[in-house]
């Protein structure tokens, strides 16, 4: 690495990408970030000290990114293009616009980044946008490298499986095998995405051991507290559907959706069991057993530590040098929760980074 880091960071939320490259040890900074949720906003620079740019990416020009001579872009586009959910409209879906207005601008910028890192859902990998950006990155002379990891391959006993792009310019953009070399890596298709690597092995089973114990990550005085109890009638409405329920003695929870808090109790994040511990329950058909066993919400505390972010309940957000994160007085527990569902591991950030991106 010659010159200083600059990044920029695009769709920004509350900052994972930045806490994963201050994490990484890589010197250097993050310019400006961009995102158009203004409760992200808030808390990113509540946290940063810095003001995300508020406007749609969709309408950045080029002189709005060339002006800050950043040699490395953070991406982490909304997903919901290449989810079930999104019905798969992948670049045909107007929340698709942001990242191909960034791709299509690439070739244009006086400033080209050195280093792009992104971080989507699993399913990009098939996506059109996904071959639109592996082309564009290809023709300006990108190696790129894809993985597939969850935090689980890391011993963090949360599962969230995401797609990760990890490349770095190691050709002129006039060398006459970039588009060669681009061509070949396409016809791979989605094969050329790394399942195993380079953290080993998923570990699936939600009996399985796992390196740190979800007891280090919850906090049993949060237990007594009123607004993460989940409410009795939210739990009694759902007769056929099975629980996701974990105990501190887990090995695993499930992936925290921008959901999880609300009434919608089914595949948005594991729930945690704090009574009658030796019940293991999962309420299909029968929801009313769950009622005695304590079931509450992970708060947001422990979802943001799961994630493996610097958490600090304090309202200092900065201490040694370092940046925290806290969430200011006046986002409500829902919202907390809901900027953390959008959000992303900290670990796996810092270490794809750190090993792969200036390795
Ligand atoms: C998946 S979340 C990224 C979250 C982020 N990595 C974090 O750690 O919180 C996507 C973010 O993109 C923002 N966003 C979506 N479309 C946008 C657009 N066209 N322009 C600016 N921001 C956009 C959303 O507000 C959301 O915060």
């Amino acid at each position: 690495m010659d010159d200083p880091v600059v990044c920029l960071e695009f769709f920004s939320g509350i900052g994972g990408l930045h806490y994963g490259f201050e994490q990484s040890g890589i010197p250097g900074t993050v310019a400006m970030a961009f995102d158009m949720n203004e409760n992200a906003n808030t808390v990113y620079e509540h946290n940063f000290g810095l003001r995300p740019n508020n406007r749609a990416i969709d309408y950045l020009e080029t002189a709005d990114i060339d002006k800050y001579s950043a040699n490395c872009w953070l991406l982490s586009p909304p997903c919901q293009p290449y989810t079930r959910g999104g019905k798969y409209l992948d670049d045909e879906d107007d929340r698709a616009r942001g990242l191909i207005h960034l791709i299509e601008m690439l070739p244009k910028l006086r400033n080209v980044p050195r280093y792009v890192f992104l971080e989507n859902v699993m399913n990009f990998e098939n996506s059109q946008s996904r071959t639109r950006l592996v082309e564009t990155l290809g023709t300006l002379g990108f190696e790129v490298n894809e993985c597939l990891v969850s935090p689980v391959q890391m011993g963090v006993p949360n599962n969230r499986l995401r797609y990760f792009l990890i490349a770095q310019r190691r050709w002129a953009a006039d060398d006459v095998e970039n588009a060669a070399r681009t061509t070949k890596y396409l016809a791979r298709g989605a094969d050329a995405v790394h399942k195993d690597w380079p953290f080993g092995p998923a570990v699936k089973s939600i009996d399985a051991v796992c390196a740190i114990p979800l007891s280090s990550y919850i906090d049993a005085s949060l237990d007594a507290v009123e607004s993460l109890r989940v409410p009795q009638s939210a739990i009694l409405k759902r007769q056929r559907l099975e629980f996701d329920i974990v105990r501190a003695s887990s090995a695993q929870t499930s992936t925290f959706t921008k959901s999880y808090g609300s009434r919608n109790l089914i595949g948005s994040g594991s729930l945690l069991q704090t009574r009658n511990l030796d019940v293991v329950e999962n309420g299909f058909g029968a929801p009313e057993r769950l009622l005695d066993l304590g079931i509450r919400f992970f708060s947001p505390k422990e979802v943001a530590l799961l994630h493996h972010f610097p958490y600090r309940a304090a309202d200092s957000p900065v201490a040694d040098g370092r940046h925290y994160l806290g969430f200011p007085a006046s986002l409500t527990q829902r919202q907390q929760l809901q900027l953390l569902g959008n959000s992303l591991n900290v670990k796996v950030v810092a270490e794809l980074i750190r090993h792969i991106l200036f390795a």
